[in-house]
C-alpha cells in the first residue's frame, strides 16, 4: 500500500513512521526539507503536492503549523481529489468543538473541510501527548516552584497514538469519526507535575510541595476544568510517570 504522511518529521509522526515500517510498510514523508524517504511540498502554497501525492492510496494528515492549518489543509484535499487517494486520515483533538481555544477552532474548521471534501476520510481525535506536558513542565526545571493550573489532563503515549493511526491507514474509510484516544489516567496536571519532579530525582514530599496549582478564570479555563479536553474513559499506552521515568 502506497502511504504519505504529512508532519511524518515531527514528534507523533516520527513514530508513525517507525509504526508503519515495524509493519513492513515503506511510507513517504512529505515535508518541506529534503531527507531520506521525503517528498519535498510545502501545505501552505500547495508546491510540490500533485507530485508528492501522485500514486498515494492512503495520507495520513499530521502536519500543524499552529495557525493556518485550515489553509494547508484545503490545498492537501485539493491535491487528494486530484490524484485519486482512496483515504485521508486526520488526527484531531479531543475537546476540538467544545474548548473556546483558537487553534482548537482551527483543527475543527479541518475536519469540516474534510468531511466535506468528497476524499474518503477517517478523523481521530487524541488527547494531549505525554511529549506536550513535558513540554510545560521542562521549562520550568530552574524555578522554585512549578506552576500548574487546577485542571485534568489525559496524556497519551504518541506510541500508542501511532499505533492507532497505522491500524486506521490499512482499514477501510469510517467516513467520519471513530473512537477518540485518550490516554490510560485522567489526574490532576499537578499529579503528573509531581511524577514528573519525581522522575527528576525529587522526594515525594519535596515534589509535592514544589508543585503550585493556580486557577484561572475565564470560559477557556472553566473547558479545561470540566475536562472537556479528556475523553472520560481509560485509553492505551504506558502512563506518564513510567514515560517520565526514561524521558531526559
Ligand atoms: N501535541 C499534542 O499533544 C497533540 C494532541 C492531539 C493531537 N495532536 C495533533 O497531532 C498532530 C501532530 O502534532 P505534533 O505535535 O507531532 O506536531 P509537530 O511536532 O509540531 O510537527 C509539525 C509537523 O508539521 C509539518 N509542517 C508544518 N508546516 C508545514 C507545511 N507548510 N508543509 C508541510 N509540512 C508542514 C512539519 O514538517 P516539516 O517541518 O518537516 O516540513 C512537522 O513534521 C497535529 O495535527 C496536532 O494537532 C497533537
Amino acid at each position: 500500500m502506497s502511504i504519505t504522511i504529512t508532519g511524518g518529521t515531527g514528534t507523533l509522526g516520527r513514530r508513525v513512521v517507525e509504526t508503519l515500517r515495524a509493519a513492513g510498510q515503506s511510507p513517504s514523508i512529505l515535508s518541506r526539507r529534503p531527507g531520506a524517504d521525503h517528498v519535498v511540498a510545502d501545505l501552505q502554497t500547495g508546491a510540490g503536492l500533485p507530485q508528492a501525492l501522485d500514486g498515494t492510496e492512503t495520507v495520513l494528515h499530521l502536519a500543524t503549523n499552529r495557525r493556518s492549518d485550515a489553509r494547508a489543509t484545503q490545498h492537501l484535499l485539493d491535491a487528494a481529489r486530484a490524484a485519486g487517494v482512496q483515504h485521508l486520515v486526520y488526527v484531531s483533538i479531543v475537546g476540538v468543538d467544545a474548548v473556546p481555544l483558537g487553534y482548537y477552532r482551527s483543527k475543527l474548521a479541518c475536519e469540516e473541510l474534510i468531511a466535506g471534501s468528497g476524499v474518503p476520510y477517517t478523523i481521530v481525535r487524541a488527547t494531549q501527548f505525554h511529549e506536550f506536558v513535558a513540554d510545560f513542565l521542562r521549562p520550568q526545571r530552574r524555578l522554585p516552584r512549578v506552576i500548574t493550573l487546577d485542571v485534568p489532563v489525559q496524556p497519551i503515549s504518541t506510541t500508542a497514538v501511532a499505533e492507532r493511526l497505522a491500524a486506521l491507514a490499512t482499514t477501510a474509510p469510517a467516513h467520519g469519526r471513530v473512537d477518540d484516544l485518550g490516554g490510560p489516567e485522567v489526574l490532576p496536571l499537578a499529579e503528573f507535575a509531581r511524577q514528573w519532579v519525581e522522575a527528576r530525582g525529587a522526594a515525594p514530599e519535596a515534589a509535592r510541595r514544589r508543585v503550585v496549582e493556580w486557577h484561572l478564570p475565564g470560559r477557556l479555563a472553566d473547558a479545561y476544568r470540566a475536562g472537556l479536553h479528556t475523553t472520560g474513559v481509560p485509553g492505551p499506552g504506558i502512563p506518564f510517570a513510567e514515560w517520565a521515568a526514561t524521558t531526559p
